[in-house]
């Protein structure tokens, strides 16, 4: 996995800096009612360059204590899939020890506008509050090649599939 971010660094970096990036379309999708569903979900843009995504849950079933998540990644350049990857991991593992190099870097990207920054047990709802796109821009800049990406996040607790976080965006 480390293996695969240094490429896309090595590989992409050079050619990526300086691009635009762009929030598209965000779906938060419940699988699970009994468990929790979303106060709130959605994208704002208050002028051209101030956009940002928020969303908070209602879990129903709390504390949490353990939860897998499942990332996938696709990138498009116009019908050309250029990279399609897949992370897995323990999230309650990985907030204990951050070892993660790929989640570690899609972490920064929102954690100081959340209140996720912490170790299991969650004992309330998750915030994510007006992670503006600018701030992403900085972080994914030289990282990320252009294209149009979906990323799915599946979020499961306690072994079973809760919620999917799908973000449209673009690059370029
Ligand atoms: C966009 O809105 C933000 C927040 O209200 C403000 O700080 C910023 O100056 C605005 N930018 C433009 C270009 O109007
Ligand atoms: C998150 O928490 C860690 C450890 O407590 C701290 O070092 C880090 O600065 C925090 N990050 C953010 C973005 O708040
Ligand atoms: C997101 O991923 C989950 C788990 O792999 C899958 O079941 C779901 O259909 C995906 N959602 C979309 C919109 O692709």
């Amino acid at each position: 996995m480390n293996a695969l971010l240094y490429f896309i660094l090595i590989a992409m970096g050079p050619i990526a800096i300086g691009g635009h990036f762009e929030f598209n379309n965000v779906r938060c999708l419940v699988r699970d009612r009994k468990f929790m569903e979303f106060d709130y979900c959605f994208l704002r843009s208050v002028n051209r360059t101030y956009k940002y995504l928020s969303l908070k849950t209602k879990l129903h079933k709390l504390p949490i204590t353990n939860t897998v998540t499942s990332v996938q990644v696709r990138i498009r350049e116009n019908k050309r899939i250029l990279y399609n990857f897949d992370v897995r991991f323990d999230a309650c593992k990985f907030l204990r020890d951050r070892r993660n190099v790929i989640v570690n870097w899609m972490f920064q990207t929102f954690s100081e506008f959340s209140n996720i920054n912490h170790t299991c047990p969650y004992h309330h709802d998750i915030i994510l509050d007006k992670v503006p796109v600018q701030h992403i821009n900085k972080i994914v800049q030289s990282v990320v090649p252009d294209g149009r990406y979906y990323m799915n996040s599946s979020w499961s607790v306690d072994g079973i599939p809760r919620c999917d976080l799908v973000v449209y965006f673009t690059k370029s």
